[in-house]
């Protein structure tokens, strides 16, 4: 398949090139967009054939349900049964990083929601996305652009490496800002449940409305444990570079060093960090300034170090308040092998 590629304004969009990829949409086709979080792989959400051409240009789990992209209010009421939580959270946080489960209505394909009776909602923030949605006049289900278990992309490049040849177009828009993908909070049981942590941290959510649950896969190591995930997607390897993964949560001692030399058995290694000085020999990458710059960057650089044939890289852990829980969360998700 040949597959067109669309450079787009990120905060000016063509109108021209937008219509151009809204047709592609409404035709039943696949086309890579920009978000504000990370890129998405959009189809026309009401048309369970278009949405399962998803599962097979990804090579999705087809139990790993999809998050609907919506341009305005009105298509939420459409799709899902919103309750005062939700209205709330929406009236708060969106346009933005949050999904929001709800209990789904009729209107919505079973394929989307791999046959849940919720469906997950959200309207993101980037010009580009919300344009694109409005034009194509239909809700687009999106999961992340890569192929299933990569890190998600946040360049067009990346798609561009994922999934040429395998969908109708894809726009390019640069950089995405925040670099890792939404939070999803589900909002149709009575206490909502963080399913997956982002951008919109726990903190914001409970100043907003109260105390809220944390599944318990979000925050623990599960390597090697058995676990029974309420979002079918927790349950598979994610974000995973080429190279093994070491993840280390606290400081890297001599000793930790050791070992994670010990682990590396003399292959290509590169430390993602934030000191130098620590780096104990290891080819040392920063791993940005703030939590804001490793969300960012976090993606990017194992798709770079893999570029580079890294074998091992060893993450330095950060602490997870704010945005720390998402980073956390996703390089445990990808690691090999985990040191406490
Ligand atoms: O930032 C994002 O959310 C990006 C951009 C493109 O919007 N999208 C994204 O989609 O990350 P995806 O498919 O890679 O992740 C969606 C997550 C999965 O963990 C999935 O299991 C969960 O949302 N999910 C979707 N529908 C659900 C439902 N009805 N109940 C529970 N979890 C659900
Ligand atoms: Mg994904």
């Amino acid at each position: 398949m040949k597959t067109r590629i669309i450079r787009i304004n990120p905060r000016e969009p063509e109108t021209g090139k937008i219509a151009r990829a809204a047709d592609i949409l409404r035709k039943g086709g696949l086309v890579a967009f920009p978000t504000e979080t990370v890129y998405g792989l959009g189809a026309n959400a009401l048309d369970g054939n278009a949405v399962k051409k998803i599962f097979r240009a990804k090579g999705r789990p087809s139990d790993n349900p999809m998050i609907v992209h919506v341009s305005d209010y009105f298509d939420v009421f459409v799709l899902a049964y919103v309750n005062k939580t939700a209205l709330r959270l929406m009236d708060a946080f969106w346009p933005g990083a949050l999904t929001l489960v709800m209990r789904s209505r009729k209107t919505v394909p079973s394929v989307v929601r791999a046959g849940l009776s919720t469906v997950a909602i959200r309207m993101p923030s980037h010009p580009v996305a919300l344009a694109l949605i409005h034009e194509s006049d239909v809700p687009i289900a999106a999961p992340s652009a890569n192929i299933s278990g990569r890190p998600s992309p946040t360049q067009a490049k990346h798609v561009i490496a994922d999934l040429k040849g395998r969908i109708d177009c894809i726009i390019d828009s640069g950089k995405t800002q925040i670099g890792l993908e939404s939070t999803v909070l589900d909002v149709s049981r009575k206490i909502p449940m963080l399913l997956r942590p982002g951008k919109i941290s726990v903190e914001d959510i409970e100043k907003t409305i109260g105390k809220i649950r944390v599944h318990k896969s979000v925050s623990g190591n599960l390597l090697g444990k058995k676990e029974v995930a309420k979002a079918p997607g927790m349950k598979y390897r994610h974000y995973a570079p080429n190279a093994k993964v070491i993840v280390v949560e606290g400081k890297i001692s001599k000793g930790i060093a050791q070992k994670i030399k010990a682990l590396a058995k003399g292959k290509k290694t590169a430390l993602l960090g934030n000191d130098r000085a620590g780096s104990f020999g290891f080819d040392f990458v920063a791993f940005g300034k703030n939590k804001t710059e490793m969300a960012s960057s976090l993606f990017c650089v194992f798709r770079e170090l893999d570029g580079k044939g890294y074998e091992i890289i060893v993450v330095q852990g950060t602490d997870e308040r704010g945005l720390g829980l998402a980073i956390m969360n996703r390089v445990r998700k990808a690691a090999w092998k985990i040191i406490e």
